[in-house]
């Protein structure tokens, strides 16, 4: 398959996922990360086994560019100093409430679930996207680049099992980006290093268009024969979803060409910015095709197709350690946005002071639809982090009110899940409302998807599904890293155990149909590469200590990989 290309929005089913086909390819760059940013490096003395990487057929490194940057133009890494963040962590008590023993406890049953999962893709699925949990086989997503494998590294060592780490190590090197041919060499580091700069290169190909901005497919013979155009009709998350991996390759390697390749995308944002039809953000599709980024749709949100976007605009700034001073301009003037105009508090039973995001439509008269994503449940973190780091005033606590908005969700429906998509009817203000009996069921029968059967407050669960997704568990456990409250970790151990009470299989953990049926909700035989490159992981990191991954030294990319920050 890869030989033939592979092609990344090739249906609108595959939009609506946050991790569509750029973003788990980018993820692969971590592997080549993991053993150059210390502290995860073993001390030069300890004995590892050697990697030895296998060359891909098709040398990137050789393909030369058909539309090339001119160098008077290419934007190089930011040569300011780095500054000093602020700090993002609360400093323990040195009196820590928790129990160490409880704590050591729920990390070794997580443990359990991660070897569980990962021993029956090694033994049923090995190197295939992913292991289908249901019937035991593996099966190919993500052009069969093992893409579970590659995601999955970085849990495998911070939970410490170094042997099924070095062992897949050792195979995710020997992937070839092209087709098989093998030229091997002994090498241990460079070869990780290595294999990330042939990643980058053939990554860097799909820039490869008239006007730098990247092609919705990178497809391998338009690319070799410089016929790769941008699409007039892309995803946002697509045009922006490389940032921080490109800019860590150009880090890494000094090549400067893999962070202008990004910081071409970051100037359209910029320029763009203040003029769309919610100025401060950006609709959910581009015209990449003519650089349009501004006005080619009227809908603004931050789940599917926008989600990472504006995750990567702060976390470019905590990546660059604030030497590039437009990354907090666009931020600033993002977070303000979404906090007047997407944020919405719902009416419900107790008046509980939670939050959620919705989507705004643009239109004469603008509207939110006050519709939630799981996907967007990454906001609360987000929030709080650039409220933390740039120090916003309320930022952190409208971070916590919409956690608290995703965990609440959870705790309503009787398998303790939340749905994928679902809506609530709203209070006119974020300071709450009565709770109105009347309103709710007249909301409810006027939705065609609407069930009185729902928790209250609920208007309807337009995709009742669970994916076994991350992002409540992310933000809980920024939450928690940022103020220290234990009821961050309380929500998280309650959200884990709700989720291997239902999706548990035979083999590994499943997603489910409906998280609103009471009794065993049906299973789906998909266990998507995100359950142990994210969602395992965060949870095990919310039990750690905080030293372990500390956000003042690591910003995550939006698949959970840790990436050093390199600051004063
Ligand atoms: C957009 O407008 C806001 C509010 O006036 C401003 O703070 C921000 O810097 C502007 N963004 C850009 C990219 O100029």
């Amino acid at each position: 398959m890869p030989s033939a290309g592979f092609y990344i929005m090739h249906s609108l089913r595959s939009l609506r996922r946050r991790h569509w086909r750029w973003l788990v390819i980018a993820a692969l760059f971590f592997l080549f990360f993991l053993l150059l940013d210390t502290p995860f490096a073993p001390p030069p003395s300890a004995p590892h086994p050697t990697l030895n990487l296998v060359r891909s057929s098709y040398d990137w490194s050789k393909w030369q560019p058909h539309n090339p940057v001119p160098s008077e133009s290419l934007q190089p890494l930011p040569t300011a100093k780095p500054e000093k963040l602020a700090r993002i962590q609360h400093v323990p008590s040195r009196h820590p409430k928790f129990d160490i023993a409880v704590q050591g406890r729920r990390r070794a049953e997580i443990k359990r679930a991660m070897q569980k999962s990962w021993n029956s893709y090694r033994e049923f699925a090995w190197m295939r996207d992913e292991l289908t949990p249901l019937t035991g086989t593996g099966k190919d997503t993500f052009s069969g680049w093992a893409a579970t494998l590659v995601d999955a590294l970085d849990t495998l060592w911070i939970m410490g099992m170094k042997e099924e780490f070095h062992e897949a190590a050792q195979a995710a090197v020997t992937l070839d980006w092209d087709v098989t041919q093998d030229t091997a060499c002994n090498i241990k580091e460079p070869a990780l290093l290595a294999k990330a700069v042939e990643l980058g290169d053939m990554l860097y190909a799909g820039f490869d268009t008239p006007n730098h901005m990247p092609a919705p497919w990178l497809d391998f013979e338009k690319a070799k024969t410089g016929r790769l155009v941008p699409d007039d009709h892309q995803a946002a998350a697509s045009a922006a979803s490389l940032s921080m991996e490109f800019t860590r390759l150009a880090q890494l390697t000094g090549d400067n060409k893999y962070y202008d390749a990004v910081a071409r995308v970051t100037d359209k944002l910029f320029e763009s910015q203040n003029i769309t039809g919610l100025p401060g953000m950006w609709p959910t599709f581009f015209d990449l095709r003519n650089g349009i980024f501004h006005n080619h749709d009227n809908t603004f949100t931050l789940g599917a197709l926008s989600d990472s976007m504006y995750e990567y605009v702060l976390k470019m700034h905590l990546l660059l350690a604030a030497t590039e001073p437009k990354y907090e301009q666009l931020y600033r003037a993002t977070a303000d946005t979404i906090v007047e105009n997407l944020v919405f508090r719902p009416v419900i039973p107790d008046n509980l002071d939670i939050l959620f995001t919705g989507t705004y439509h643009a239109e004469d008269p603008a509207w939110l639809e006050t519709e939630g994503q799981h996907l967007a449940c990454f906001v609360g973190g987000m929030l709080a982090l650039g409220g933390r780091v740039l120090d916003i005033p309320g930022h952190v606590d409208i971070g916590a009110r919409l956690t608290n908005g995703c965990i609440w969700a959870y705790n309503a429906f009787p398998t303790g899940l939340a749905p994928e998509i679902f809506k609530l009817v709203p209070c006119e203000s974020l300071e709450g409302c009565e709770w109105d009996e009347q309103k709710w069921l007249e909301a409810v029968t006027n939705d065609e998807d609407g069930r009185d059967t729902l928790p209250k407050g609920f208007q309807n669960a337009r995709e009742p599904a669970y994916l076994l997704r991350p992002e409540a568990l992310e933000s809980a456990f920024i939450l928690y890293r940022i103020t220290g409250q234990e009821e961050y970790r309380e929500a998280a151990w309650e959200m884990f155990q709700s989720i291997q009470k239902v999706t548990e299989t035979e083999y590994g953990y499943a997603a489910i149909e409906d998280v609103t049926v009471t009794g065993k909700p049906e299973q789906r035989d998909s266990m998507e590469s995100f359950w142990m490159a994210e969602t395992l992981k965060y949870l095990y990191l919310i039990f750690s200590p905080t030293d372990v991954v500390s956000l003042d030294d690591y910003v995550l990319n939006t698949e959970a990989h840790p990436l050093r920050i390199h600051k004063q």
